[in-house]
């Protein structure tokens, strides 16, 4: 299954559910303290504003207008790798959230019907919602219907002001209100859907007369209750949804409760995660049943780990695939592609474009690169593999290097299947290794090895006898040999050559 958190409640009718979907993204975000722009703050694996435009893209709305304003130039970049299709509108000043939505509605005057209004800030806002919203809006037939929701502490948010009806009368601003209307518990989400004629022509009239000196967009719903429209207030189901996220303490508590969502869904649907509270899950990784999460386990992008897999504990997996009943323990890997009933780690760093095929083992203090590693083959300690190309059935020696650069250009090595190279080799690419090859341990292979043959590129080894005692006489390990050699002696007082075998030179 997936974490996808954007499960849309009824599918849209056609034409679309809204006519266009305007987020308001210009504010400055000051209480983030911040030099990167409030909206692009991330959780989850998304931006504030990518949450925000994930949960309205299944309305389908023919139109998705952003308005931004502070850092402006980054939102936009932003927008166009996350939402090519939306258009941006730049509010020049930033003069409320009123302002900014007739800055949005003027950039799309031919625009008629209902229209979704939405904070930027909203990243706990699933489609689900929206789509409630917009549907209580349609069948009530509101002129707007405002999101709401009941809160435990609702500090600094606006209050919802009803009649005796439990008509919706005013949004106040807790600056604004005064004590009888800060008691109330119901709150302004920053979520409304209203026809476009209707809220253009009020938002054309909107003062500034509060605390901020701010032209607030919550005030077109007292203009039009004193116009005798209808005004409707959906109260979400979770009020979880409609939480914002002004400064970095609400960042982190949104993010943990977005991570609790995510959880929650991998554990319904099968997922063994042993500590939920050091398992972090972007909500566009999928995992699969019966796989299991080890405390310290973090998920990220697009990463996807199959049926039975085990990942953890401490590790990082970043856009990585992970294959049916692999085991990755504390490892670190990017961009990676691991096969099933692969066994990476403890301690390995996977960097991209790392392929392992099934059954294919990476070890303890293994790092590789580019590398594809065949079926059943084994890299298990202490090794660099970077640019390589490795056949099935092959298993490489301990603390072996792949030498892939040359100070200045990278180059490929190619080892066969079946080979069985020795530990401590050095690979000088480009260089290839046949099937079914040797190479002897400690050897620094800077030519091919044909097919079947046993490569041997090291210095032949060479003992000088005696050499302790004449250049280091009386230390400990002068002594130590000394005591070997006398016990050496045979009864019948001959001494073993064995030892002695090379002379000093
Ligand atoms: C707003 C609501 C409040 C509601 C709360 C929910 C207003 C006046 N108040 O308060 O009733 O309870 O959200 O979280 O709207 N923005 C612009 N241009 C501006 C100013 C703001 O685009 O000139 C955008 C911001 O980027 C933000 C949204 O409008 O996404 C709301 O502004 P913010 O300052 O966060 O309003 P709150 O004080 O949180
Ligand atoms: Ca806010």
């Amino acid at each position: 299954m997936t974490a996808q958190q954007s499960s849309p409640a009824a599918p849209p009718a056609s034409p679309p559910a809204v006519a266009a979907v305007v987020v308001l993204a210009a504010g400055q975000g000051t209480r983030m303290r911040s030099a990167t722009p409030k909206v692009l703050h991330s959780l989850g694996g998304r931006s504030l504003l990518g949450h925000v435009l994930a949960a309205a893209e299944p309305l389908n709305a023919g139109a998705t207008v952003v308005v931004v304003g502070a850092g402006r130039e980054y939102v936009e970049e932003h927008l166009a790798q996350v939402a090519p299709g939306a258009v941006s509108v730049v509010q020049e000043e930033q003069r409320g959230s009123g302002h900014a939505a007739a800055v949005a509605l003027d950039a799309v005057p031919g625009l008629e019907g209902p229209v979704l209004l939405v904070n930027g800030d909203a990243p706990l806002l699933r489609a689900s919602t929206v789509a409630a919203l917009v549907e209580a809006h349609r069948s009530t037939g509101s002129v707007v219907t405002v999101l709401t929701a009941e809160v435990d502490d609702p500090t600094g948010l606006g209050r919802i002001v009803r009649d005796g009806d439990g008509g919706v009368r005013a949004i106040v601003e807790e600056r604004d209100a005064t004590p009888a209307q800060r008691a109330i518990r119901e709150i302004n989400a920053g979520v409304y859907v209203g026809d476009a004629a209707a809220l253009r022509r009020t938002l054309a009239r909107i003062g500034a007369d509060n605390d901020q000196g701010e032209q607030y967009v919550t005030d077109v719903v007292g203009l039009l209750v004193a116009e005798g429209a209808a005004v409707g207030g959906h109260v979400a189901e979770d009020p979880d949804d409609v939480l914002g996220c002004n400064d970095r303490r609400e960042l982190a508590a949104r993010r943990r409760t977005l991570n609790d969502r995510v959880l929650d869904e991998l554990m319904r649907s099968g997922v063994t995660v042993v500590d939920p509270q050091t398992t972090w899950v972007d909500v566009t990784c999928s995992v699969g049943a019966d796989a299991v999460l080890e405390p310290g386990t973090q998920l990220r992008g697009t990463t996807s780990v199959a049926a039975g897999a085990l990942v953890g504990p401490d590790s990082t997996l970043i856009d990585t695939e992970v294959g049916e009943g692999a085991s990755v323990v504390r490892a670190h890997c990017l961009q990676a592609v691991i096969g099933p009933k692969v066994s990476v780690g403890p301690f390995a760093y996977l960097r991209p474009g790392t392929r392992l095929r099934a059954g294919a083992k990476v070890g303890t203090f293994v790092e590789t690169k580019n590398a594809e590693i065949g079926e059943g083959s084994k890299v298990p300690h202490l090794s660099y593999v970077g640019d390589a190309t490795i056949g099935e059935g092959t298993n490489i020696g301990a603390a072996t290097v792949f030498v892939n650069y040359d100070g200045v250009a990278k180059h490929h090595t190619t080892i066969g299947a079946h080979a069985r190279t020795g530990a401590d080799n050095m690979f000088v690419a480009p260089v290839t290794v046949g099937d079914g090859a040797y190479t002897a341990a400690g050897s620094v292979i800077t030519t091919d090895v044909p097919p079947g043959a046993m490569a041997v590129a090291r210095a032949p080894q060479r003992n000088v006898g005696g050499w302790v005692s004449r250049r280091r006489p009386g230390t400990p390990a002068a002594q130590a040999a000394e005591a070997a050699e006398s016990r050496a002696v045979a009864p019948d007082g001959d001494r073993s050559d064995v030892s002695r075998a090379d002379t000093d030179q």
